[in-house]
């Protein structure tokens, strides 16, 4: 078996970014550049983002959540508050949120601190999803350790029935984080390894500092 990977490669040569068409506002230069992906119409999952987080056991830790909402104060996923990032969020918000785009060879990196939404915008979103991921959710502590696949769809079964005819309530345990950026960092492939990055610094909670950084 070879595993050598030495010859893949490949050169960055869809786009490019610089001062002219760099927008001022790393919100609103994310989403210039999500809704371009979006157009190209050819990624799966654009708002696929690995979060992570530093864990009780001091080591980074990171996994692809859902991005389910962006505004001018940040970024919101979902998930248990109680699972290894939650507990981990809960304890150091600090945190980091990366996109890679490969059809537009681009990548978001965010820094920011995670705070919990408040509950009635997790209740209102928890009610807006699908009644069997309301059941999921219920269903699983999620980052427990459990002793097979049976011990899952035995719970759904017996609360597909208890929740028949009835709202499934949010589990406390879940809901939302949003993810207040403190530096945006936009990276473009180019030709040669001479790849375009900017990176956004948040100064005095009020302005972005621009910097132009080396690939
Ligand atoms: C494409 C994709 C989307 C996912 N979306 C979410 C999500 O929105 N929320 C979530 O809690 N886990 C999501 N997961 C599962 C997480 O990657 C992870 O396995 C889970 O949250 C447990 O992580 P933890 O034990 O580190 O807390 C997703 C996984 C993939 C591959």
């Amino acid at each position: 078996m070879d595993n050598n990977l030495h010859d893949y490669r490949k050169s960055y040569e869809k786009s490019s970014l610089d001062r002219g068409n760099l927008n001022q506002n790393p919100l609103q230069q994310f989403r210039s550049w999500f809704n371009d992906v979006e157009k190209s119409g050819s990624l799966d999952e654009t708002n696929a983002m690995t979060v992570s987080t530093i864990g009780a056991d001091d080591f980074p830790k990171n996994r692809i959540v859902l991005l389910k909402y962006y505004d001018e104060n940040g970024f919101v996923f979902y998930t248990n508050y109680e699972s290894e990032k939650g507990k981990a969020l809960i304890d150091n918000p600090k945190t980091c949120l990366s996109f890679f785009w490969p059809n537009m060879e681009r990548q978001v990196i965010i820094k920011g601190l995670a705070e919990k939404l408040p509950d009635t915008v997790s209740d209102n979103y928890f009610a807006s999803r699908p009644k069997g991921s309301q059941l999921g959710a219920l269903v699983s502590n999620q980052s427990e350790i459990i002793e097979n696949r049976e011990v899952l769809e035995n719970e759904l079964k017996s609360l597909e029935d208890k929740y028949q005819n009835k709202e499934v309530p949010r589990p406390k345990s879940w809901g939302g984080f949003l993810v207040r950026p403190q530096s945006m960092e936009f990276w473009q492939g180019r030709p040669n390894r001479l790849h375009d990055r900017f990176r956004f610094t948040l100064i005095d909670d009020l302005d972005w500092k621009i910097e132009r950084l080396a690939p």
